[in-house]
């Protein structure tokens, strides 16, 4: 097992480039299933939850090339093996994406229920439901989702609650179903219009492309195309905050200033200065410290769940009184505990974290648990007096490229060393 090891205290400079997003490629990689030709994905990035994808992928029959250092080749386009099973599916939520292109292009699908996590409980009765409405019949028994349908057929899909995979699993489903589907309160992230744009392309006629409705008429077959995943509004964000909170200087290329807008305006509020182009973006503290932000966080375009660790890493060295309100997830916190063990004073009440900025934090020994609750911690460890160790580091490689290369980019004391 690995573990990163930071000497904390040294101000981030430079410039690096923001990695392809995780979350486009993950069910841009599970739309293959829907296409009967090969596609080609430029600007993956090399992450652990891909991986996990392609060996759920081809434990069903597809093939795939490493092509470049980002590019890879894969083709779904004839599954042999309709099953998703519970080891690889337990190990990443967003497997359940496999459910609704294997529905629309074969007719049957059996694929394990994820499980909670320890962000929350995670249902996935929004997808079932939705999925029932465009016609399947879905029965789960033994820990598994048996999904039939003697043909997918178009319908007007309300979502109670904004949700993320589940817009994405009925955007995959409707391309090949009979009619004309219907979303409305979809999510308007832009990994799901990344998705959009990447269908439409194979050959999808969707609509409403990044808007709460969205609309798609169902074709008869897709194909394989040649497509460039967007970058990763999450990673760049967080190397924002690694300047941040170390009171440096850094510039993120390859990225989307747009799609990180309250981020950008929450960083512009701790003092930060900002400075936008088409795809860069830099921030410069000018060697100050972080004011405090309050933040309640929210579906696109507000404030997103998958920064509120980070923020609130920020926020305990921050000048000032600040409070997190978590909307999204019910149990996202467990890196507070993790926080407070390094001198920060944070206290939680119901779903948000009252936090009293204190001078400095101290290096601690810690333990990763989820993904973004880990990068606050790295954060954290960045800017604390002393050694921080940070053990199952493997939480990190789920979404962060090379973690530890990018911040000795940027002149971080950090360190991957084997037990
Ligand atoms: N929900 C249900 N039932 C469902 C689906 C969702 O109750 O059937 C609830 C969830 O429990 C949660 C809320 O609805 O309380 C929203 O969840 P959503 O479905 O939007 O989350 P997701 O699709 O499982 C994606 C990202 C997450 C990100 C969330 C919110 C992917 C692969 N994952 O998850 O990313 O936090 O949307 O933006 O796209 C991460 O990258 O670290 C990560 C967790």
């Amino acid at each position: 097992m690995y573990k990163l090891v930071i000497e904390g205290g040294k101000p981030l400079h430079g410039t690096i480039k923001s990695a392809g997003s995780k979350n486009s490629s993950l069910p841009i990689l599970f739309a293959s299933i829907l296409a009967d030709s090969p596609i080609t994905l430029n600007n993956t990035p090399h992450l652990s939850d891909i991986s996990t994808t392609l060996r759920l992928l081809m434990s069903m029959g597809s093939e795939f090339i490493l092509e470049s250092d980002s590019s890879l080749f894969i083709d779904s386009s004839k599954l042999t093996n309709l099953v998703a099973d519970y080891n690889l599916v337990k190990t990443m939520r967003a497997s359940i994406l496999v459910l609704g292109p294997m529905l629309a292009k074969y007719g049957e699908a059996k694929v394990s229920l994820p499980g909670g996590c320890a962000i929350g409980t995670r249902p996935v009765n929004f997808h079932l439901k939705a999925l029932e409405e465009l016609n399947a019949t879905i029965e789960v028994k033994n820990g598994y989702i048996y999904a039939k349908s003697e043909g997918l057929v178009g319908a007007n899909i309300h979502f109670d609650q904004v949700t993320v995979t589940a817009t994405e699993n009925v955007i995959m489903a409707a391309t090949l179903a009979k009619g004309t589907t219907t979303i409305s309160n979809a999510a308007q992230e832009p990994e799901v219009s990344d998705l959009c744009f990447c269908l439409n392309k194979m050959g999808a006629k969707i609509s409403g492309i990044g808007t709460s409705t969205i609309t798609i008429e169902g074709v008869k077959n897709l194909k394989g195309v040649q497509y460039m995943v967007c970058s990763d509004r999450i990673e760049a964000a967080t190397y924002l905050v690694a300047a941040a909170i170390t009171s440096g200087s850094i510039t993120v290329k390859n990225t989307n200033p747009q799609a990180m807008r309250s981020v950008l305006g929450k960083l512009i509020e701790i003092g930060a200065d900002i400075k936008t182009e088409k795809d860069t973006i830099s921030l410069d503290m000018k060697g100050r410290r972080a004011k405090a932000v309050n933040i309640k966080t929210g579906t696109y375009p507000n404030f997103p769940t998958d920064m509120q660790a980070q923020f609130t890493a920020l926020n305990t060295i921050a000048d000032g009184h600040s409070s997190i309100t978590e909307n999204i997830f019910e149990n996202r916190f467990m890196h507070i505990p993790e926080l407070i063990r390094m001198g920060a004073d944070l206290s939680l009440e119901g779903n948000t974290v009252v936090c009293k900025g204190v001078k400095s934090l101290t290096g601690a020994h810690l333990m990763a648990t989820d993904l973004r609750a880990s990068a606050s911690l790295v954060l954290a460890g960045l800017a604390a007096k002393g050694t921080t160790t940070i053990e199952r580091v493997y939480h990190l490689d789920r979404g962060y490229e090379t973690i530890e290369e990018k911040l000795k980019l940027l002149g971080a004391n950090i360190e991957r060393v084997q037990d």
